[in-house]
This record gives C-alpha cells, structure tokens and sequence, in this order.
C-alpha cells in the first residue's frame, strides 16, 4: 500500500546532501533531456523585471508590510492574513531578477512576521503555497546559488526559523479523524470549521511539508502530509474515481473518503494533480507511487477528456466531468495543464505527453488571441447545445464562448509557454509569452500599480477592479522574465539532464533533493 511506503520514509537532512550521489547521474530520469539550444530577448527580459519594480514599488510605498496593493486608490488589502503576502511571493522572483535591494527589503521583513497571529480566518492551502513556499525556495535559493544577494546572513536562516515557526502554528490542522487536514483554521484558538476539504487544498501541501523536513530534520512534517495524501491515492468510495486516476473533489477530514464525483484540472482539483508528478520530481526514489497516479490521470485526460470544439475541430480543449459525464467547460486556472503534461514528457521519456501538451498550449494560446484584449477569461465553455445567443458568431468564429470574462493576474497560460519553450526551444513560445505580457501590461496598468480587470472581451478591459493579486509577482512575471532569458541558470527546467529545481504551484522554486 502506498501509504505504509510512504510513511516509511524518514526525513533527509540537508547537510547530508553536499555531494551528488553516484547512482544519480544513473537515474533513469536524467538521460532523455537532450540539452537544447535557448536564445536570450534581453531587451524583453528587462522590460518584465521593470514591470517587476514598479509594481513592487507601488506596493512597498502604499501597502507594505499588509498583502496586496490597491493600484487604483493607492489602498492595502489584507486577504492572506497580513503578513505581507506580496513580500514573501515577490521575494523568489525578486531573486532570479537578481534585485538585491527588493531581496533585502523583504529578508529583513520576514524575521518580524508574527504567524501566530491574525484577524482572520487561515487558509492552510493558501498559507503553505504563498507563505511556506515563498520562505522555503528563498532559504534554498540563498543557501545555494544566490547567497550573494543577502546582506546579512542571519536574514537567510531566519527564513528556516521562520518556515518552522509557521508550520508549528498550522500542524494543529492535521488533528481530524482520519489526518486529513482541516482547511479552514482559527489560529488563536487552535480550532477548525471542520468543513470537508478539496482535492486541491488537501492535495497541494506535499512538496512545501517534506521539503521543511528534509531542510529541518523535523521528520513530523513529512508524515503529516504523506499521511493526508494516502487517502487522495487510494480513493474510497470506489465510485469518486469515475476514470483511472481522476477523482472527486470534496473530501471528508472525519473518515477519510470522498464526497462527490465531480472534477477535472479545473480550480479545486488541479495541483493535486500537478504535485502527484513534482514529487517524483523532487524525489524518484521516495514518491514513485505518485507518479504512478499521475501516469494513471493523465492517460485518463487524453482517453475521456479531450474536446474538440465543433466550428473548430483544430483546437483541443480538456473537459471536466461529474461521473462519467463530459462538461465542456474549462478555466484560466486549468491552462497549467499544457505545461504538466510538457514537463511529464520531459520526465517519464513521454514524446506523447509532449505532444498532447502542445496542443493543449496551442488551444490556451487561442483563447488569448481571440478576445479583444489578447487576454484569456476566467472561464470559458464550447458546448454547442448551450451557447448564450449574444455570444453565437463568437463561438462560430474561435470555437469556444466566455462564461466569466474577469482577468485576475493569472499565470497559467504564460506558465504553460515557458514549459513549450523549454521543451522544444521554439522561438514562437518567447513570441507568444511577449505577446501575453505586452497585452496584460497595456490592459491590468493603473495608478501605483497593476490590477485585475472585469472583461477581458472588451478593449481596455472593462472596469480595473483595484486588486493588485501577490501571485502577479510570484508567477507572472517570474514565468514572463525566465521564458526570455538564454536558460544558463540552475534552477530553469529542461536544462539537460535531471531538473534540479522544481517550481511550486506558486511558482516558487524548490531545490530538489538527493535521495
Ligand atoms: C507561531 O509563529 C511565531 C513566529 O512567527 C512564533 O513566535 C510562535 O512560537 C509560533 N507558535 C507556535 C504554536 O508554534
Ligand atoms: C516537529 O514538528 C512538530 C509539528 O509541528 C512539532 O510538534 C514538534 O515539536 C517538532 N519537533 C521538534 C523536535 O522540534
Ligand atoms: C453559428 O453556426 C451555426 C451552425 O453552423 C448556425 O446555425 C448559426 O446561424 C451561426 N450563428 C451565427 C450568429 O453566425
Ligand atoms: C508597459 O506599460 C507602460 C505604461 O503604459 C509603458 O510605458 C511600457 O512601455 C509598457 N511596456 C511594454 C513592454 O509594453
């Protein structure tokens, strides 16, 4: 059973892992990743990282230390607890942009935060993707590769302090029924909503808890999420797998088992899916089982889920289901997906994945290029049953029509042309990326900063909704920034052989370990 295995795995330290073994150069994941030719576009690199500083410096003069600037009227917003969400996103990409003042703004601001306390409601989920990752990739990255950027040592361990102090103030969520966690969390008290959870939440917490163990011999971390994620690779009921390897999405923290049958790489479900593959990146030899249920899933994807629009039979879409039943409907969030199945090519030896993974790229791409902002909508449908009339010779012309039509500084589509382009090292990946950037950066600008928009379908984008989200700095223009520049760096994908990094949901990367 892959839950006893998983368990049985004791936590590595990283002062164990100076050297690269020897039986590493022989993994059988390093010898398909031929190396590949990257050429840089530094005049569109520095236009990113100068995007980067002036919404950095929107936030840090209007919002620092609260989470998000409001662009517009030059206000804060605390929707991650305060404790500087912006901050501690910023700081990876901050980092690969080599911005040493940023880096130190934020590394002297992290000791200070106090994670046990807030006025809010705690989302375990979003706590550990943002907060956790944020800490844990900037401990790896000025561990490793850019310790020159911190001025003060002492900043660099605190981001390891700081990591266990948050993850001792969450472990309490752990304490259900079954070790599924609780998501929603009143950190004071100690108390959960006990609510049942998502696929997602409980699903995405992996990569962050077992990297703190392996970075704090704290071996408890890893067994509280490898305990939580032996439930989600062994579904019960039978039913919540409607298809090999997909699942539901409502989990019950009491018993352990699964509430509906409804799913897809839709929001709510999809990093599930995408931390069942990064683990075995991150360790082959600990997380092979999960690999086996991403293998599983995403043979499952291509067999019952691919779509193609009928006025357009060129494109490929990916649905969701409820049971065996397809649902033509898709969202800006599920986009990561072209990127997965790129990288799992990459990985398992896949010129199938790849494949498919490029088309599903080409069918995102086609969302962009067809509304009248050159951005894609939050959620779109091409059921040709249903199709609003208003949106009739939309839906003839681009194959697909609009459902919910905001913009909130999302990544995926951006994510998923920097894994095409490291894959395949087509120049049209960097064009398509420069393509999305420029139109995000002429739509979502406003007052101090950038912000999410109300219809992407409408020149100028409608309403600017004053929500300048921390993921714009983590994701978006880091994705935007690593796509145009030559791919040297340690921590780029498909370098030729074994990645050594791996980039969280947040984008933040993780230094991969040795065992
Ligand atoms: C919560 O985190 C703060 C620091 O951010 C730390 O001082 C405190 O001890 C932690 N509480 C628990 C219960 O671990
Ligand atoms: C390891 O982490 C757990 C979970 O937060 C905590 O309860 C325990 O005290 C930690 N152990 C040590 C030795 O710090
Ligand atoms: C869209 O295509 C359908 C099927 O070909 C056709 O019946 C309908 O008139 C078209 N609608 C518009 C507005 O072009
Ligand atoms: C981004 O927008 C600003 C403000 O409109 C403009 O000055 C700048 O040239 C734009 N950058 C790119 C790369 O389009």
């Amino acid at each position: 059973m892959v839950c006893a295995r998983l368990l049985a795995v004791g936590a590595v330290l990283s002062s164990s892992v100076l050297a690269l073994p020897k039986s590493f150069r022989t993994d059988p994941t390093t010898e398909h990743n031929p190396v590949r030719q990257f050429e840089a576009q530094a005049d569109r690199a520095q236009a990113v990282a100068d995007v980067f500083k002036t919404s950095w410096e929107g936030y840090y003069k209007y919002a620092f230390p609260n989470d998000e600037l409001k662009p517009v009227t030059n206000g804060a917003s605390n929707s991650r607890n305060g404790w500087g969400a912006s901050a501690v996103d910023a700081l990876s990409t901050a980092l690969i942009m080599g911005e040493k003042e940023i880096v130190n703004q934020i590394i002297t601001y992290i000791p200070v935060i106090n994670f046990g306390s807030t006025g809010s409601e705690v989302s375990l989920f979003e706590t550990t993707i943002r907060y956790l990752g944020g800490m844990l990739s900037g401990y790896d990255l000025l561990s490793g590769p850019l310790a020159h950027l911190a001025n003060n040592k002492a900043d660099v361990e605190a981001l390891l302090t700081q990591s266990i102090h948050l993850a001792n103030n969450l472990s309490f969520a752990f304490e259900s029924p079954s070790g599924i966690p609780y998501n929603n969390l009143d950190l004071e008290d100690r108390r959960s909503d006990r609510s049942n959870n998502g696929l997602a939440t409980v699903g995405t917490l992996i990569l962050e808890w077992v990297r703190l163990s392996d970075l704090s011999g704290n071996a408890t971390y890893a067994k509280l999420v490898e305990k939580a994620e032996s439930y989600l690779l062994k579904p019960t009921p039978a039913a919540a797998e409607p298809f090999p390897g997909l699942v539901g999405m409502s989990i019950s923290p009491e018993d352990g088992t699964f509430k509906d049958v409804v799913g897809g790489w839709i929001g709510g479900a999809d990093s599930f899916y995408e931390y069942l593959l990064k683990m075995y990146i991150y360790s082959p030899t600990r997380y092979a089982p999960l690999k086996e249920r991403f293998v599983l899933a995403a043979d499952s994807t291509i067999t019952y889920l691919t779509s193609h629009p009928a006025p357009r039979p060129d494109i490929t879409f990916v649905a969701m289901y409820r049971g065996t039943q397809i649902i033509k409907t898709s969202q800006h969030l599920a986009c990561f997906h072209a990127g997965q199945f790129i990288l799992a090519g990459q990985v398992l030896n896949s010129p199938r994945y790849i494949q498919y993974g490029l088309e599903l790229v080409n069918g995102c791409h086609e969302v962009y290029i067809q509304t009248a902002t050159h951005i894609g909508p939050e959620q779109f449908s091409w059921d040709s049953t249903s199709v609003p009339p208003a949106q009739a010779a939309f839906f003839n012309r681009t194959g697909f029509y609009i459902d919910a039509a905001s913009y909130q500084l999302r990544p995926e589509v951006i994510e998923s042309y920097y894994y095409a382009y490291r894959a395949t090292g087509d120049k049209k990946y960097q064009d398509w990326a420069w393509d999305a950037f420029v139109a995000i950066n002429a739509t979502t600008r406003v007052g101090s900063g950038y912000s999410s928009i109300a219809d992407v379908n409408v020149e100028g984008g409608g309403e600017h909704t004053d929500f300048q989200e921390s993921f714009w700095f983590a994701e978006v223009l880091k994705y935007s920034y690593l796509i145009q520049t030559a791919g040297g760096e340690e921590w780029q994908v498909g370098k030729g052989g074994r990645d050594r990094w791996v980039f969280n949901t947040e984008a933040h990367p993780v230094r991969v370990a040795y065992s």
